[in-house]
């Protein structure tokens, strides 16, 4: 076929991922008619694989069958390697340019040997067309790992050929955030310490740890959580506006907001952060009876530099909690002067915008309106924008549709480039180093369907603040 192809190879095909995202995401965006037409797809997974997996997943597949080839395979040998090789050659026939976008949908630990294996069968080159790689989280497990990690992708691709994903900057929302930053003139100039009092990013799950005890018990939230969805979240909020909508310029810049987070020391650990457990965790299958893996966490974080000098940026997150819910509080300065009367134990009521990454995406932005009649009294009132109100009708894409597109299309605006991974594990590190010290506090134990431990509600107290339920005006949660 002289016109050329693009192939997606999927290694791992038979895991979990393939089947929950992946598929589902690639048949979306086949019915939509989004996909390159010259898309085939190739799914490589080991021959242990589970019959009805693989029944299931085909099953699935039956929109794209024209489309799809599969390998039983090992990535991690050299030979099944070669046997890949000469299945895309045989997808991929002879003229025109051949591309392939390589995707790690494998346990961790195989990245290292995949990479290696991909470059030492000489796949990885840029040959017939370009050669892309996709990577999932978690890239490594500290700074360490993630730079050997690092080291490994490098000695085989260039770093714009590698593509680490981060999902939740796939999600409609995360972008919109710059969209309503950058694309509005009138909250940037507000967007600073001489307006913003703190900001609070809240990631709560309703979902328990389920199956997956093994992986939860070695990586708690901090790791799960903070390294990747949190941090990026926050740098959104936090970055410059960046020259270009260009991945270099966006990427530089969010790497700038990494760079000046104040680290926290282990030994300081205690003042900054509150570590949770759920109530039942230690009795989750996989799980040690005497875990201490927090499954949430509570984080105060300050961004050293001119724009965010002295506010605070409040993360928390955690399983087993009350809702599942994403969202964003700006909560800007109170009027510097109060006119009208307040209740005695009324502080000056303060502006806040909340942004809604999920679900029910869309902002509130909470002000002071004066009740009718009562003379001269004050009711906080909101301005809200849903998404499913302005978009009615049109479904809000997952967040693997776009991802899948934007590798496929080269644009690595919304995936991690590999000094930003570095700089957030050197955030997070230090954090998970001091709460494993004999000194710092154990997690505290929360129940299910709680927003988390009381000790979270008292570490906002200790600063006067609370924390904020958007769409809830003015109300501090329960
Ligand atoms: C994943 C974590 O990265 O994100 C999971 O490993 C978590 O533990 C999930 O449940 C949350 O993603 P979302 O899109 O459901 O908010």
């Amino acid at each position: 076929d002289s016109n050329g192809s693009t192939t997606l190879v999927i290694f791992g095909a038979s895991g979990d991922l393939t089947r929950r995202k992946l598929v589902p995401a690639l048949a979306s965006l086949h019915s939509k008619g989004r996909l390159p037409l010259d898309l085939q797809i190739l799914g490589v997974a080991r021959s242990d694989m589970d019959d009805e997996q693989f029944r299931a997943i085909l099953a699935e597949w039956a929109a794209l069958s024209s489309r799809i080839h599969y390998l039983h395979g090992d990535v991690t040998s050299l030979q099944d390697l070669e046997a890949v090789k000469d299945k895309l050659a045989s997808i991929e026939g002879n003229g025109g340019s051949h591309n392939r976008l390589y995707y790690l949908s494998l346990a961790p630990s195989l990245y290292r040997s995949a990479m290696s294996g991909l470059g030492e069968s000489r796949m990885s080159e840029d040959f017939d067309g370009w050669r892309r790689l996709v990577v999932e989280k978690p890239f490594g497990t500290d700074l360490t790992s993630a730079r050997e990690l690092n080291d490994v992708a490098h000695s085989v691709f260039r770093e714009d050929q590698v593509f680490r994903i981060d999902h939740y900057l796939g999600k409609e929302t995360v972008q919109n955030l710059l969209v309503f930053r950058f694309a509005n003139a009138i909250f940037e100039p507000l967007w600073n310490r001489n307006y913003i009092d703190h900001v609070q990013i809240t990631v709560s799950e309703t979902l328990k740890i389920d199956e997956r005890g093994d992986y939860y018990d070695q990586t708690g939230v901090l790791r799960d959580m903070f390294q990747n969805h949190l941090l990026q979240l926050l740098t959104l909020v936090a970055m410059e506006p960046p020259h270009a909508f260009e991945a270099e310029a966006l990427r530089n810049e969010k790497v700038k907001v990494l760079n000046a987070i104040r680290r926290i020391r282990p030994d300081d650990v205690g003042r900054h952060a509150i570590p949770g457990q759920y109530r039942t965790y230690r009795d989750e299958s996989g799980v040690s009876p005497e875990s201490d893996t927090a499954t949430y966490a509570a984080v105060r974080l300050h961004v050293d530099n001119w724009r965010w000098q002295g506010v605070p940026f409040y993360l928390r997150s955690g399983k087993a909690l009350r809702n599942k819910s994403t969202e964003i509080i700006i909560q800007f300065r109170s009027p510097p002067h109060m006119l009208f009367p307040l209740a005695d134990d009324e502080d000056i009521p303060a502006n806040t915008l909340a942004i809604f990454v999920q679900p029910d995406e869309g902002f509130h932005l909470e002000f002071q309106t004066k009740t009718p009649e009562a003379e001269l009294q004050m009711r906080t009132a909101e301005l809200e924008f849903h998404y499913h109100e302005a978009f009615s009708g049109q479904a809000i894409p997952d967040a693997y549709e776009r991802l899948l597109l934007d590798a496929l299309n080269g644009d690595a605006s919304l995936f991690t480039r590999s000094d930003e991974i570095e700089q957030a594990w050197s955030i997070v590190d230090p954090i998970i180093e001091g709460f494993s010290l004999p000194t710092a506090p154990r997690p505290y134990y929360y129940s299910e369907g709680s927003w988390g431990p009381v000790e979270a509600d008292r570490f906002m107290l200790t600063d006067g603040r609370a924390w904020l339920q958007a769409g809830r005006a003015g109300s501090a949660m329960p």
